[in-house]
């Protein structure tokens, strides 16, 4: 009992040095015009935004961290610009204790005989090998593809799922991608368990009849990071940039070519939505592209799973429609309600709509870029936070995986009626 609590104060006493940069630090919804909320993005670290028909507020809202110093500064500017605030917590650094504590809790409970369970978050190499188990196991329909290094070096691997070895031309392809943004970690579970429906056939038609490209981890560098040193790190870990230094990284969804250098706030490196030197500067940015254009002609649904927030967002992020917008807002529908069915109580329901109608303006998104190449459904998925923004505790992974997987299935079955 006596080394249990030593063991237990020990614990939190690592938990605590690790996030004490955050100690102090003020979580504070911000509301105002949609201009406004969207500046805010090159300047402050925004955990989400809350579009304004489902906002209290009935504005555009966004959830900001604050360190004291922000606090000063940036309170009166919300007044003065006539934008509404409120503050959500004021120790921000006890919420990632908390939740480091329910990780390492949830992660020491699952069955060690396994390399994965939907209970809990694993890191990269554990995900990696999970990939490679997969491979070995269903060999006639499983292919993993070592696609690259991150700037780190770490193995950045997809799956290729196919009956027919990729050969059959005729078949649709449906690409998806996890994690991206490090920090969203309920990601790669869902693309895992995509892959584990898919091999084990639990809906048969759609591993026969279409090919699959599934990439769950995206930005390993930036994931690390965020288990090991930073819990809210977004970006990739890249130094290649002027001012990397101190500040290194890149946001991965800032970084596709698409309206890429038209915003000045982006070009700040030390912005959380820095979008790079260039267009596809970053290595886990081409693993995504190169995916994504060996088999371009015959992809049609491309899915970017991100954390959080219950929406189906679609181009363009200059807020005009895409041709066949009605199309892509369609097949959305199908896959919000197909999730919204499983939904638990608490959670809203699905928002399907135009990125920036929705939320704000945006460059570089793999979404608009997949769609400009010609990926003709193209979104980015927002799973849900619930009341625990991206830090969704590991007992909600079964209910995100299951719910989110019911959508996919919707919007496989809307590519095949095509
Ligand atoms: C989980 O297991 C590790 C290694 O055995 C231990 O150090 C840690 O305290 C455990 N975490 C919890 C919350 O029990
Ligand atoms: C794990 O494997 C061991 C040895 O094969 C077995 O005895 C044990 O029951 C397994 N545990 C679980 C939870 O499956
Ligand atoms: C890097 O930044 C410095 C200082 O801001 C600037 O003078 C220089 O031109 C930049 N170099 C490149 C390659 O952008
Ligand atoms: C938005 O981007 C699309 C695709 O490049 C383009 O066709 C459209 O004209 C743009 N709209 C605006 C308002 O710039
Ligand atoms: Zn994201």
């Amino acid at each position: 009992m006596v080394r249990a609590i030593a063991c237990l104060l020990l614990l939190a006493a690592a938990v605590q040095a690790k996030h004490e940069q955050y100690e102090g630090h003020f979580l504070y919804q911000v509301w105002g015009p949609s201009e406004g909320i969207a500046n805010l993005e090159g300047h402050l670290d925004i955990l989400s935004a809350t579009p304004a028909y489902r906002s209290e507020s009935k504005k555009l809202e966004a959830l900001v961290r604050l360190s004291p110093e922000e606090k000063v500064e940036w309170l009166p500017f919300f007044e003065k610009h006539q934008m509404g605030y409120k503050l959500v917590s004021d120790n921000l650094a006890r919420i990632l204790q908390n939740e480091e504590f329910e990780n390492s809790r949830a992660r020491n409970a699952t069955d060690q005989n396994s390399t994965i369970t939907w209970d809990a978050y694993y890191d990269s190499n554990t995900i990696n090998k999970y990939l490679d188990e997969v491979g070995a196991k269903y060999p006639e329909i499983v292919t993993v593809i070592n696609a690259g290094l991150s700037y780190e070096g770490r193995q950045i691997k997809y799956v290729r799922i196919s009956t027919t070895r990729f050969e059959n031309l005729r078949k649709p392809v449906i690409v998806i991608d996890a994690a991206a943004h490090a920090r969203e970690w309920v990601t790669p579970p869902v693309a895992l368990y995509i892959i584990q429906q898919l091999v084990e056939r639990s809906e048969k038609d759609l591993t026969d009849l279409i090919d699959w490209i599934i990439i769950p981890m995206a930005n390993p560098d930036g994931y690390e990071y965020s288990m090991n040193e930073d819990r809210l790190w977004r970006k990739t870990r890249s130094k290649s940039h002027n001012g990397s230094e101190e500040c290194p990284g890149v946001d991965m969804n800032r970084n596709f070519a698409f309206s890429w250098g038209t915003v000045a706030a982006n070009s700040n490196p030390c912005s959380i939505i820095y979008e790079g030197p260039a267009v596809f500067s970053e290595p886990e940015t081409r693993v995504i592209r190169d995916a994504v254009l060996s088999q371009l002609d015959r992809t049609y649904l491309y899915i970017s799973l991100h954390s959080f927030g219950n929406m189906l967002l679609y181009a363009w992020g200059n807020g005009s429609l895409p041709s066949n917008a009605l199309s892509v807002h369609y097949a959305g529908i199908q896959m919000a309600s197909a999730i919204d069915k499983l939904k638990l109580e608490k959670a809203p329901i699905y928002i399907v709509g135009n990125a920036a109608n929705v939320l704000y303006f945006t460059t570089g998104t793999s979404r608009d870029w997949t769609r400009l190449v010609g990926i003709p459904l193209t979104y980015t998925m927002e799973l849900p936070g619930y009341e625990y923004q991206f830090m969704v505790p590991p007992t909600y992974i079964s209910q995100i995986i299951t719910e989110s997987w019911a959508g996919i299935v919707a919007g496989a079955r809307y590519v095949l009626s095509l």
